[in-house]
């Protein structure tokens, strides 16, 4: 990713804005010695491990060690990518940034396809709203029990029955046919290449993210026709596994109530917002997956499934418990009785009684116990059924990383069959091995320990950053081409062209990345605890000698190769005498410093 906007307008950003008051908007703040601390926004906790510092306008989190400068915070708060974070915080600094600042960037494909969306849902919803042509639509809507206000709030809208009613109205608004088929608004013809309106004669359905901006749509036919809902394809902006429906109109409900109520359907989210219940939100018809609770834990403490009473909804609320337990957030399920949807349960009985079924929501993993043994005979019935129905819960509990959360899940599954605890920890810890081995095969090739090398370079930096003062040895006596990591070498050469103009500390090294998998990695370093060590420089050299003496092996052992394959009967073993002798000396030099005066404690301040 090119770096697109100029060091000039991020400083000028950066200077009008404090990373204090703009973390007060999501993080109640107390002070603490020289900064602030409060509960992290990132991961659920109790006591507040966050801590900003506003003299350095960094914050870390020592409890899920999420760091960076206040871009990184609003990146990570919002879901934006740095140029929006730029954009959003110039915004609310008053400064104009120039056009072509983010043009080629942020107006690339995504900017052009939120347009073209917010067109989309706009046209539908007058459709809808005014025009003879929606009335039909209209009345069965209306007949339904939506109000026209709530139709107006969510934005919803027609389809008309046309093959090219959309790509017409696109075409006169300068949307060409690809870029309508790349938003989803268009499919193309399996026969030849013809085109035409995805959405026909369908209820309308904008989803939007939590930024408020339309991501894709759920379309429900009015004939009858199959499918009965039909979702927008998988876009650059869209994809069904991630999304909350609702999410942009529950959001600010959901902070507040620090809970969510998860339904499956639009219908049944809609109209619960008309009855006053502003924290629920709607999954896609999809099970729940980590990536949604992991979205809901920014806003909440707790979330309560609600599922249709039929088998399918309750295998789906089952199914979902096990996110909530790895993502560690607390879940509780509610049963509507008598085979209705929340819709129609709201519509009957009204706001109070809707109420009183969440209140009486009971624990998520209660509730997969209770529904794996009414499928099972009876406990004390010997065999594998009930051995088979138990792994199921076992499996979901052997995810809930605390040790603690585990055990009381396992008493609670004791008291319930009468199995023994001891039995059932047993149990439990072969299924932890079986997953943990099924985990490490899936990531043997991608999460592979960094090789000594790299480890090298990201110390340095670490270094460089916690104390500035190393940073002019590095500039001095490192040379650039002998790093192995680019990553590490980018960050590195940046760090020193900024100690040359002025001071170095973790904000200005963030300040100047834009690239987001370079931000990852200056990130972990700022958010890494403090190393407490006697001499930094000495520190600093000998991680210098590290890296020269790696490379130089590794030029040695490449010209080795380079020599014994164009000779034929070479023994190079002599090859190049001086490099091995300096090779031996640097290592002697090493082992001679030793590690000794390295003492890395962390410490409980930023
Ligand atoms: P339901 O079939 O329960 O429909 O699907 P509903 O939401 O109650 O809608 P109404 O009341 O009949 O109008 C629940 C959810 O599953 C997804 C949709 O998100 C739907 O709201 N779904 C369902 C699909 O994505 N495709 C389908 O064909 C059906
Ligand atoms: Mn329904």
């Amino acid at each position: 990713m090119a770096r697109l906007i100029s060091d000039d307008i991020v400083d000028r950003v950066r200077q009008a804005t404090d990373i204090v008051s703009i973390v007060r908007e999501t993080v109640q703040l107390k002070k603490a010695g020289a900064g602030m601390t409060g509960l992290c926004p990132f991961h659920r906790e109790k006591t507040p491990s966050f801590h900003v510092n506003p003299e350095k306008q960094i914050f870390k989190c020592f409890g899920c060690g999420v760091g960076g400068d206040v871009f990184t915070f609003v990146m990570k708060t919002d879901g934006l990518g740095f140029g929006e974070a730029l954009r959003h915080l110039a915004e609310r600094a008053n400064i104009q940034l120039p056009h072509r600042e983010y043009d080629p960037a942020e107006k690339g494909e995504k900017a052009r396809l939120y347009e073209v969306n917010a067109w989309a849902a706009e046209s539908f919803h007058r459709c809808l709203v005014e025009r003879p042509i929606g009335k039909a639509a209209l009345d069965y809507l209306l007949g339904r029990g939506l109000t026209l206000d709530t139709l107006k709030l969510f934005r919803i809208g027609y389809a008309p029955d046309s093959w090219d009613a959309l790509a017409k109205g696109g075409a006169r608004k300068g949307y060409d046919e690809e870029v309508l088929t790349r938003a989803g608004l268009l499919s193309v013809s399996d026969q030849s290449d013809r085109r035409y309106d995805r959405f026909r004669n369908r209820i309308i359905f904008p989803i939007y993210d939590a930024q408020d901006r339309v991501i894709g749509f759920g379309a429900r036919c009015l004939d009858g026709s199959e499918p009965k809902y039909l979702n927008s394809p998988e876009t650059p902006l869209f994809s069904k596994g991630r999304t909350l429906y609702a999410i942009d109109r529950a959001r600010t409900a959901l902070r507040e109530e620090r809970k969510a109520i998860i339904v499956e359907g639009y219908m049944d989210a809609v109209m619960a917002h008309q009855h006053g219940a502003r924290h629920v939100v709607g999954v896609l018809g999809t099970a729940l997956s980590r990536d949604h609770v992991r979205v809901l834990r920014r806003f909440v403490d707790e979330a309560i499934l609600l599922f249709d009473a039929d088998n399918a909804g309750q295998s789906a609320a089952s199914r979902s418990i096990d996110a909530f337990a790895s993502e560690e957030l607390a879940v509780r399920v509610a049963v509507i009785p008598d085979g209705l949807d929340p819709d129609e349960f709201l519509q009957q009985r009204g706001i109070e009684s809707f109420d009183a079924l969440i209140a009486a929501a009971e624990d998520g993993m209660t509730f997969k116990l209770k529904r794996a043994m009414a499928d099972a005979p009876s406990a004390t019935a010997p065999g594998a059924p009930v051995a088979r129905a138990l792994d199921d819960v076992l499996a979901t509990v052997a995810q809930m990383p605390n040790p603690v959360a585990r055990a009381q899940e396992v008493r609670k599954a004791a008291a319930a069959t009468g199995l023994s605890e001891r039995a059932l920890s047993e149990r439990l810890d072969v299924l932890r091995a079986q997953q943990e081995r099924t985990r490490l095969r899936a990531t043997a090739v991608s999460d592979e320990a960094p090789p000594p090398g790299r480890r090298a370079e990201t110390e340095l930096l670490l270094v460089m950053l916690q104390y500035p003062e190393t940073v002019s040895m590095v500039r001095d006596h490192l040379r650039p081409d002998l790093l192995e990591d680019p990553s590490a070498r980018l960050l590195i050469e940046r760090a020193c062209a900024l100690s040359e103009a002025g001071s170095i500390g973790p904000a200005d090294l963030l300040a100047r990345t834009q690239e987001e998998e370079l931000r990852a990695v200056a990130e972990a370093l700022v958010a890494h605890p403090p190393v407490a060590v006697e001499h930094p420089a000495r520190w600093c050299r000998e991680i210098l000698n590290g890296i020269e003496a790696r490379a130089l092996e590794r030029r040695s052992r490449e010209m080795q190769r380079v020599v014994a394959t164009t000779t034929t009967q070479g023994a190079p073993a002599d090859l190049d005498g001086a490099l091995h002798a300096r090779l031996a000396s640097l290592r002697e030099a090493q082992r001679k410093r030793g590690t000794l005066e390295r003492k890395k404690e962390p410490v409980t301040q930023p």
